[in-house]
């Protein structure tokens, strides 16, 4: 089983219907904050889909909710960074996965007098929801953050690729943040039926083709200066910091985050080429709600600014 080339996939799988909408979203967001001198990092977040029917009632997914990706976004918002943050459709955003499921319903009451209906936060929620509130506030005042959404691979490599020719313009100071979980495998456009499998014709066989790796031409073609972090998913352990390695000396972008699938909310391992680097939560931070992710984009926001400083004395020799 071979991967055709990143230019095939992208010959065979028509761009999204509201390709163009979010392309014009991405040249308008990135041509604004390079105006301004700002940094740009690109947040990948949530699974893609690969559908297995045309009018897709079954499809194959990489499992992500989000919670790396949304707050992420969160701390590199923190750290002056314009964000576009490139997500699954109704995974995890930043902000509101403070609020799933009933929490945000549970801090409201209501008092109901007549035609006049007031809906108040409890104040034992002020503390909770005021800091939260302020900050996504601020970030949507400030223009400082861009939401697109996709749903399967295809969606996902054709806004990657339109985010990295509006980024490619910043230089280093772009940062690709690819937290989201890629499928590595699909089922070509032409083996997809169109209606919903029958049951009735027996098991199917599907037949899966691998999908070209996207950061290959994403390094060497579309960002080649960007300052580029992938996100490398294992449940062996003993395969997790070889293959990271190997990622770095494939692809030879900047990071490496490693993580395994069961331990991923408290422990990671950052390895860049000359180093390799172990964050682990205490059983305290995990039990007080710390997020592994103010580390992890900590040492990312200081890894970048080297990266910066590289490229500055790059350009004054040059
Ligand atoms: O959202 P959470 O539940 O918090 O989970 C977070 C996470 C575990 C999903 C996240 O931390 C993570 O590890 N994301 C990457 C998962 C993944 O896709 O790993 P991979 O080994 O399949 O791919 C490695 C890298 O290659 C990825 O950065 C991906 O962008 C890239 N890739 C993958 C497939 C492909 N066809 N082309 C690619 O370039």
């Amino acid at each position: 089983m071979t991967s055709g080339s990143w230019e095939e996939f992208f010959a065979i799988h028509l761009p999204p219907p509201d390709f163009e909408d979010n392309r014009s979203l991405l040249k308008e967001f990135c041509e604004r904050h390079e105006h301004y001198g700002n940094k740009i990092v690109l947040v990948t977040s949530g699974g893609t889909t690969v559908p297995l029917e045309h009018n897709t009632v079954r499809f194959v997914d990489n499992f992500s909710a989000g919670t790396r990706g949304s707050a992420s976004t969160e701390y590199f918002l923190e750290h002056g960074y314009a964000v576009i943050f490139m997500h699954r459709q109704k995974s995890l955003e930043p902000f509101t996965r403070h609020f799933t499921g009933q929490k945000l319903l549970d801090m409201l009451d209501i008092q109901e007098r007549g035609p006049n209906t007031t809906i108040t936060v409890k104040p034992d929620s002020v503390d909770v929801l005021a800091p939260i509130l302020l900050r996504y506030k601020a970030a949507h005042a400030a223009g400082a953050i861009l939401h697109v959404s996709f749903t399967t691979v295809s969606e996902y490599f054709w806004l990657l690729r339109a985010a990295c020719e509006c980024l490619a313009n910043l230089g280093p100071r772009a940062v690709l943040y690819l937290a989201a979980a890629v499928s590595d495998f699909y089922v070509p456009k032409d083996c997809v039926p169109t209606h919903k499998i029958q049951s009735e014709s027996g098991p199917p066989i599907i037949q899966l083709h691998l999908v070209p790796k996207m950061l290959a031409p994403l390094v060497n073609l579309w960002v080649p200066t960007a300052y580029v972090v992938s996100f490398k998913l294992e449940t062996d352990e003993n395969l997790l910091v070889p293959k990271a390695r190997a990622a770095l000396e494939k692809y030879k972008h900047k990071m490496v985050v490693g993580n395994m699938l069961q331990t991923r909310h408290h422990r990671v391992i950052m390895v860049t080429p000359d180093a390799t680097q172990e964050i682990i939560l205490t059983r305290e931070e995990v039990h007080a709600g710390v997020d592994i992710e103010s580390s992890i984009v900590l040492e990312i926001v200081r890894a970048h600014a080297e990266h910066l400083r590289g490229a500055g004395a790059g350009a004054a020799a040059g």
